[in-house]
């Protein structure tokens, strides 16, 4: 049997170097289960790995493609207590964007029914890390205020909810006037402007309360920024680095204000602490997607034929995710309004 996937015979730009091609479907070893792709997100760290820049890199040709959320359709022999058509994790280490891919059961991460499959799809990365930035890196107290950079992307927008439902307090930082009031909707204390010099009045967005905790994902003079607004002796955590400069630091906050540099990759926090350890950040994760506490809005979905488009839109301003299926959607998802009004 044949299956399609977006692959990559080297590394370069995603429009340049992407492919839609078929490919042989694999079959479930002993001990596997073959697992059929629902709906795949794109990603940054996509783009990190099909331009072989990544921490961790596949060999070529390579289907492309980390997240993604689908059933279980077949069960290898010796595969026991697991039904047709469970939802869990796409097995994302051989590419995310192809119709199906084995994975031993015992290392699947299964998705409570009550989470939406749209929300599962962009549930494994981006949510877990904002997790793990809020509860992992500093232990941060109800009240405690926290800055972060890219405050429209996946990431900013769970670490918004969150935080809310944690009692922290946020300071968002935006490229674009028109997030100022969504981002409000979903939760966020505060949302500056980019270059808009709002670290000189941080005493007044804080009511004069340190920032203990600023998260960069961005680099360049947004993480600069962070820096002067960071509290004596605040952290700022390193986890993306979106302008592709070198992050650099103005030495007097080191130096006089005691300031702590470090990062996070959600990648190694699996590898170190291992497959349990990671279903239990996602078990916080689905209580607060279930819930409703966190909801995270999708801009649209595209057909794998159409995955060009797709990648063309993410590189738009949004707002929301971009999703592949690999057949043609049968619904859109023009704008999910997080509030849900
Ligand atoms: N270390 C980890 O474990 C880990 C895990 C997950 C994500 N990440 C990182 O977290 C970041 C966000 O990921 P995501 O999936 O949440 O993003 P996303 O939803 O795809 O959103 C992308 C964000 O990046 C901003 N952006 C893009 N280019 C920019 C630039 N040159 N200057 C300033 N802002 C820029 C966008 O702002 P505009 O809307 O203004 O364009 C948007 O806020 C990425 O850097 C990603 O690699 C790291």
């Amino acid at each position: 049997m044949q299956q399609i996937a977006i692959r990559h015979h080297s590394f370069g730009k995603p429009l340049e170097v992407l492919q839609l091609e078929q490919i042989a479907q694999p079959e479930p070893q002993a001990g596997e289960v073959r697992v059929r792709l629902e709906l795949a997100t794109i990603n940054p760290s996509d783009y990190g790995m099909i331009g072989g820049s990544y921490g961790s890199l596949r060999e070529l040709p390579a289907v492309a493609g980390r997240e993604g959320v689908g059933v279980v359709e077949a069960l290898g022999s010796g595969v026991t207590g697991l039904e047709i058509g469970t939802r869990v994790r796409f097995p994302g280490e051989d590419g995310a964007w192809q119709a199906s891919a084995c994975v031993a059961a015992e290392d699947l991460l299964v998705v409570p029914s009550e989470v939406p499959v749209e929300q599962a799809a962009i549930s494994f990365i981006n949510p877990p890390t904002a997790y793990c930035l809020l509860r992992k890196v500093v232990d941060l107290q109800a009240g405690d205020w926290v800055v972060q950079n890219a405050g429209n992307s996946a990431v900013g927008l769970s670490v918004i909810q969150m935080a809310k439902a944690f009692g922290l307090k946020t300071i968002s930082q935006v490229r674009r006037e028109e997030l100022v009031e969504p981002l409000k909707a979903m939760g966020a204390d505060h949302v500056v402007i980019e270059g808009s010099g709002w670290a000189k009045g941080i005493a007044e967005l804080t009511a004069g309360a340190p920032v203990r905790l600023a998260l960069n994902s961005i680099g360049g003079e947004s993480a600069i920024d962070q820096i002067k607004a960071l509290g004596e002796g605040g952290t700022q955590v390193t986890f993306g680095g979106m302008v592709g400069d070198k992050v650099r630091f103005p030495t007097r906050f080191l130096i006089f204000n005691d300031v702590r540099l470090t990062g996070f990759w959600w990648d190694q926090y699996g590898k170190r602490h291992g497959v349990e350890a990671v279903r239990e950040v996602m078990t916080e994760v689905y209580a607060m997607m279930a819930d409703g506490r966190l909801k995270l809005p999708i801009e649209k979905t595209y057909s794998f034929a159409e995955y060009k488009a797709a990648i063309e839109h993410d590189g738009q301003p949004r707002l929301g995710k971009i999703l592949l299926q690999p057949t043609s959607p049968e619904v859109k998802h023009p704008h999910v309004n997080p509030c849900g009004e």
